[in-house]
């Protein structure tokens, strides 16, 4: 057997606490597979006198996680701090630099600086591994570039983000408020510390452009990602959906198009009968369309300390084997830079309601908007009873759903039909997609 394989880990939240936990549990069949014993040999941590329920007497403390980076009583440095820049950053590049493999967590710190880390690796011949950086416990990394990579992937997409998850499923089957659901799932653990990183869609798009990269062999670009966040949907936009047959997620969607690669987060309608429609809670999934395998969905816990511990410990497991995969699945310089595709060049069916004053030919004035500009309309209800849609007094609620068109075209006639006088509010949207 060889030496055992010494891990220094940084940041004992809620995730590092239970990777200690796991490689405790699992010491003897990790040995058993990696062939090596793993032990977490020293940690850093802000607050030392904090009881995390696990057992640190022989574990050696150090203040500073750069410290423990450059450890060299450390094989693997384990990075869970968060956080795009700061000490994950430094201590991240001083291990690496170190030639010492890292396993991180921390979507936004490989959102930002993804590639620069994923150089310096390369250079050093050490790995650079971050299954749970995306979707907890589903290994939706490795599957994309080990398990598909006989594939030319169209489009991935997903519940990337389980705080938003858990937040339109309860307003949806409990017709709960958004504060009150957001309070939920923070008291539940699986919020970032700033929750606008979950509702305003930000922790979806860091989580994406990592799939975009893996996906489509292109330099990690975060900045390419259109964000919007759940902060507009109401509880009529869920009760319309659930009437007209969709379920409303926030989805992040990466998409080879013909006018470059699209990388896209929103609130989105999603078929009833659509695999993400049926993910719940707390829950991921990740849908992957490709040419040889055609559609593959992968649904697990997205947040949690032992789901992500999970896709933690089998990075840590792969290092153990020897087993060095270039983070982004190719080397970093034939990573090609991907063409972002324009959001005004989107192109898809759209979920519509409006607040139109009830006076005749409101409805016909608002259908004509889109007749002009060729948008053909799959259906459109008009309806003045309180529930669905209810807005104020003297109003109607006007429900349209359209056939596939570009995104420009469609804020024309929303733009041309607020200019005709007959909307009470402005009118929300909700991109629709497909399976
Ligand atoms: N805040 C994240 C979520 C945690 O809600 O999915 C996992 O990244």
């Amino acid at each position: 057997m060889s030496n055992p394989l010494r891990i220094g880990l940084a940041g004992l939240g809620t995730v590092g606490a239970s990777v200690i936990r796991l490689l405790k549990r699992q010491a003897d069949a990790l040995t058993s597979r990696t062939a090596r014993r793993i032990e977490v040999v020293a940690v850093s941590a802000r607050d030392r006198g904090r009881d995390r329920g696990v057992d640190l007497a022989d574990v050696e403390w150090l203040d500073d996680p750069v410290a423990l980076a450059r450890h060299e009583g450390v094989d693997i440095f384990v990075e869970l701090i968060g956080g795009a820049d700061g000490p994950a950053l430094d201590a991240v590049t001083a291990a690496l630099a170190a030639g010492r493999s890292c396993v991180t967590a921390n979507k936004a710190l490989l959102a930002k600086h993804g590639l620069r880390l994923a150089r310096l690796a390369e250079e050093k011949g050490a790995a650079l591994s971050f299954e749970a950086s995306v979707a907890g416990g589903i290994p939706i990394v490795k599957t994309l570039r080990e398990g598909l990579a006989g594939n030319q992937i169209e489009r991935v997409y997903g519940v990337l983000n389980g705080t938003c998850n858990y937040i339109l499923s309860r307003m949806e089957q409990e017709r709960l408020s958004f504060a009150d659901c957001l309070a939920e799932a923070q008291r539940l653990g699986y919020a970032e510390a700033d929750p606008t990183f979950d509702v305003g869609g930000f922790d979806t798009a860091h989580k994406l452009a990592i799939l975009t990269s893996l996906a489509f062999g292109t330099a990690i670009d975060a900045e390419a990602v259109n964000v919007e966040g759940i902060e507009s949907i109401r509880l009529a936009d869920l009760e319309a959906a659930d009437e007209l047959g969709y379920r409303v997620k926030l989805l992040g969607v990466a998409r080879r198009t013909p006018d470059g690669i699209e990388q896209r987060v929103h609130p989105t309608m999603v078929p009833k009968s659509s695999s993400v429609a049926q993910v719940m809670g707390v829950t991921n999934a990740v849908t992957i369309d490709a040419d040889a395998v055609h559609e593959l969905t992968l649904v697990g816990p997205g947040a949690g300390g032992e789901a992500t511990a999970s896709a933690v410990v089998a990075d840590i497991a792969d290092i153990a084997r020897g087993v060095r995969s270039k983070p982004f699945g190719l080397p970093v310089a034939a990573l090609a830079r991907a063409e972002p595709a324009p959001m005004q060049l989107h192109l898809g069916g759209y979920y519509i309601r409006l607040c139109a004053f009830d006076r005749p030919g409101a409805a016909a004035a608002i259908a004509s908007r889109f007749a002009e500009r060729d948008i053909s309309l799959e259906s459109i209800v008009q309806r003045r009873r309180p529930g669905v849609g209810a807005g104020p007094a003297g109003t109607a609620p006007v429900i349209l759903i359209t056939y596939a068109t570009h995104e420009k075209t469609l804020r024309e006639a929303l733009e041309a039909a607020v200019a005709d006088g007959f909307l009470a509010e402005k009118p929300q949207f909700i991109r629709i997609e497909r399976e």
